[in-house]
């Protein structure tokens, strides 16, 4: 691999530039104002895979953004990876709280990374970590060094779901048949103690709408006899939680498999500062479920949580109001062996049951996926584990995640393969929040290690 990385070397400020040129489109998948700029970038890493190398390359229109595909097939023989990323990126809102535009990236110094780090929506979700494939692709073919077949799958929508790309694995599942699924999506507990995603935990999402009057009327005339769907929202909402942190929708656990107390042990022994946690958040104190450790609470156990809540008058000053509707977005975060049409369903009945009759209760899902684990016996674990144990000198610890990707679960069901999840970013990296940004030295040491994977696990499944 010695040419492979020869090759990074020289051309690391490219890298770099090449990076930045992308993070300048503003990708949003959400917003249909920025179609265009999704269906630019996927060309444009189009064209990053033809100069790589890549073979068969095209940009596979869907009902929504593009998936991008590009492969490189030198011996069918030969064991096949898949790499799986997206180019597309969440809303920058709220800007004013960017310190520089999102859509400008630039390279700043911080105390997380002395290196550098680039500062731009998408840096580090996903932009800045699925380009680091194309990099190390590029790198290994350039170096004639590829030791075995190579897919990518690029898709625009993962920021709202993935809503085509299941029919897209069920068309092509001959053009996408692989040996193991590889992404980078995830982060490693810190660039000292690198480690490798073993879980990712499932979704449902939905959104509720309360009606009360059938107009917005003056809260001094009607005030204190007809329901405020504002107040009965909050109370709805708030009965969903016990003092104990746990979820009181009935049914709600009854799928989870109870992580055992070997395993759990294990999971706590994993590097964790609650000081230092609680001071990057600017809390004095967490909150969540009884019985359970930080760690446990944010990837073993299951929650529900408001991301955004709305009604009546929020402009400037005051205005008495008594309003007809509220709304909320809700998501709950799913566990292994839960299944999220049956939460969503559960939470649906429930939601309705609770009303008040001096209200109408409206729920509609949105998206949802599976939870995964991935195994730590396979050829691809192991070849993340040397890979990452070579270029950073220390082994990496195997951890479940508290994020989503519900396609993982989906690779398995329909293309029958497993995923290995070798992520590069870091919690604080602010992904979904202003200031998003990746350091220089999680980018390059992705690409750095990308090739070493490809090599151990050409190795190890080849025998
Ligand atoms: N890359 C994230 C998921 C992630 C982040 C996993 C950090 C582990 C650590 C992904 O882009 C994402 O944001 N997923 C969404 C779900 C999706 C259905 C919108 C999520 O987790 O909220
Ligand atoms: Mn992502
Ligand atoms: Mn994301």
């Amino acid at each position: 691999m010695n040419k492979t990385q020869a090759y990074i070397s020289e051309n690391k400020e490219i890298f770099l530039e090449e990076l930045l040129e992308l993070l300048r489109v503003p990708s949003i998948s959400a917003d249909p104002a920025y179609a265009k700029d999704v269906k630019k970038t996927a060309s444009m890493l189009a064209a990053h895979f033809r100069n790589a190398g890549a073979k068969n390359v095209k940009v596979h229109k869907t009902a929504g953004h593009p998936i991008v595909y590009a492969e490189r097939i030198i011996d069918r023989r030969l064991p096949t990876v898949l790499v799986y990323g997206h180019y597309d990126v969440q809303p920058p809102d709220p800007l004013e709280l960017w310190d520089s535009p999102p859509f400008e990236p630039v390279v700043k110094k911080t105390k997380g990374h002395p290196k550098g780090a680039i500062f731009a929506r998408g840096a580090c979700d996903d932009k800045g970590q699925m380009f680091m494939h194309i990099k190390a692709f590029q790198a290994m073919v350039k170096a004639k060094e590829l030791p075995c077949n190579v897919k990518f799958m690029i898709e625009g929508e993962e920021e709202v779901g993935s809503d085509n790309l299941g029919a897209f694995c069920k068309k092509n599942k001959k053009l996408l048949a692989s040996d193991v699924v590889l992404i980078s999506d995830t982060s490693v507990i810190s660039n000292k103690v690198p480690s490798i995603t073993t879980g990712l935990r499932g979704l449902s999402y939905l959104e509720v709408e309360v009606t009360g009057p059938n107009k917005d009327l003056h809260s001094g005339v009607y005030g204190g006899a007809v329901g405020n769907p504002i107040n009965i929202l909050s109370d709805m909402i708030s009965s969903l939680k016990g003092k104990n942190g746990k979820i009181r929708i009935p049914g709600f656990y009854d799928d989870v498999v109870e992580v055992s107390k070997e395993e759990r042990k294990m999971m706590n022994k994993a590097p964790f500062n609650i000081a230092k946690y609680k001071r990057e958040l600017g809390i004095k104190d967490t909150h969540g479920e009884r019985g359970y450790t930080v760690l446990e609470q944010t990837s073993i156990r299951p929650t529900l949580d408001v991301n955004g809540m709305w009604g009546g008058y929020i402009g400037e000053g005051a205005k008495t109001v008594l309003p007809s509707k509220a709304y909320a977005k809700i998501s709950m975060r799913l566990v292994p062996n839960q299944d999220s049409a049956t939460i969503t369903k559960l939470f649906t009945k429930h939601f309705k049951a609770i009303a008040p009759a001096s209200v109408k209760v409206k729920v509609t899902p949105h998206h949802g996926g599976e939870a995964a684990v991935t195994p730590t016996d396979t050829p691809e674990y192991k070849a993340a584990e040397k890979a990452m144990e070579h270029t950073y000198g220390t082994q990496p610890i195997p951890v479940r995640g508290g994020g989503s990707i519900p396609i993982v679960a989906l690779f398995e069901k329909v293309l029958k393969v497993k995923t290995v999840l070798m992520g590069f970013g870091l919690d604080s990296d602010d992904i979904h929040s202003p200031n998003e940004h990746y350091g220089l030295f999680n980018y390059y040491k992705g690409i750095e290690t990308i090739p070493y994977f490809f090599k151990y696990y050409s190795e190890l499944k080849g025998k």
